[in-house]
């Protein structure tokens, strides 16, 4: 328990302390003895996915549904204790995943303040998460190198095939025979494509500043050519999302495999929501970025196969007849060679595909 009487000195606030304080992975919220909001910083904006515009002078109980347990820690507080709740749900409106977090609430005073509380909030499931992803990442890179070891085996006697095939075609005495070194040349092509797919295909990577707004409108425009009836687009755009750079043809072609998939699974009628936002702070595969862009893809339709949702990145892994299982894999392909994350949540009528790029401080 903490009491600060009133003649304890804390320092005026400096330039130094808010970077500190923006830098933090700990949520922290300033409220007056009224509970009126008076300071967040990043992490509390993205925890609580608002802006310190939004939330500042609004009471923080309706920012921060942890029900009456918020409010006995806060009268605590407003008497000089400071309390610590443990693994409060949090269920933040107009979101439906629920976060699980430690809240400590404690007194504040300075010289220039007459009162206040601070609230801190830490995830304590982003360590589980956090240790899931890299757990999920070296088991796709060693079947990464599986499949690339595969795929050069295979294409190696493919290319000797193909004009072993093509000489013998000049030599046939009769035309009608031609059908069959067709076929082997044809079928030759085809699997090296399937090979190429399979393990990218493009060992080139551009390196130019793009927009993911610009991504995602093309991609839009692209599957409304295709369809022009029965998919409803809806986007949901932050408009404050700076470029990152990368290959932008490439990462059409993960948002366009990702988008297929919905209007496939949709029948080609239903409605998809693109959605973008800026995370501060966020860490990414064991590394922590300033700013990371997240775009989510959600449709409404009828879900992933429960059986097939822990390995739908897979290599191969289809749930259509006329599928080769390639589409996914493809599109964390690229978004990894992004330093990014793909995700996705899935219940029948809501699938949503989340990719994490992030924004390069060199930028
Ligand atoms: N939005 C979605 N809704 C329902 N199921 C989906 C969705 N996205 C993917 N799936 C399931 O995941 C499987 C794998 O998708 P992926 O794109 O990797 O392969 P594919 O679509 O089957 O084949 P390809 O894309 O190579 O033509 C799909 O076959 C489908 O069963
Ligand atoms: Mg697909």
């Amino acid at each position: 328990m903490h009491h600060y009487g009133a003649n304890v000195m804390i320092p005026p606030q400096t330039d130094e302390h808010l970077q500190v304080l923006e830098a933090l992975a700990t949520a922290v919220l300033v409220v007056g003895m009224d509970r009126r909001i008076s300071f967040m910083n990043p992490a509390a904006e993205n925890l609580l996915q608002t802006s310190t515009q939004r939330g500042m002078g609004r009471d923080v109980i309706e920012m921060l549904p942890l029900g009456v347990t918020l409010q006995a820690a806060l009268m605590a507080a407003q008497q000089g204790a400071t309390t610590t709740l443990r693994e409060e749900t949090l269920v933040r409106p107009g979101n439906a995943e629920e976060l699980s977090v430690d809240c400590t609430v404690s007194p504040f005073s300075s010289r220039s303040e007459s009162g206040s509380m601070i609230i801190e909030l830490n995830r304590v499931d982003q360590l589980t998460r956090i240790a899931r992803d890299t757990w999920v990442h070296e088991r796709q890179d060693a079947l990464n190198q599986i499949v690339r070891a595969l795929a050069h085996e295979i294409k190696n006697p493919l290319g000797g095939l193909r004009g072993a095939a093509q000489l013998l075609d000049r030599e046939l005495p009769r035309r009608e025979l031609r059908e069959y070194t067709y076929i082997i040349t044809h079928e030759a092509d085809r699997l090296s494509g399937l090979v190429d797919r399979l393990t990218g295909g493009f060992h080139v990577m551009d390196h130019e500043p793009f927009n993911l707004h610009a991504v995602l409108e093309h991609v839009r425009k692209l599957i409304l050519v295709e369809i022009p009836q029965g998919i409803q687009f809806e986007r949901d755009y932050d408009p404050s999302i700076p470029e990152i750079c990368g290959d932008r043809a490439q990462m059409i072609q993960a948002v366009l495999n990702v988008v297929r998939n919905a209007v496939q699974a949709m029948n080609n009628r239903g409605q998809i929501n693109l959605r973008t936002r800026v995370r501060r702070q966020y860490t990414l595969r064991n590394q922590r970025h300033r700013l990371v862009l997240e775009a989510s893809i959600t449709d409404n339709g009828p879900g992933i196969e429960p059986e097939l949702i822990g390995r739908v990145f897979f290599p191969m892994v289809t749930g259509r007849a006329d599928g080769t299982g390639l589409g996914l894999a493809l599109a964390q392909e690229i978004v990894h060679r992004h330093d990014g994350l793909i995700e996705c949540t899935s219940q029948p009528g809501h699938t949503c595909f989340t990719l994490y790029l992030p924004v390069k401080a060199s930028q």
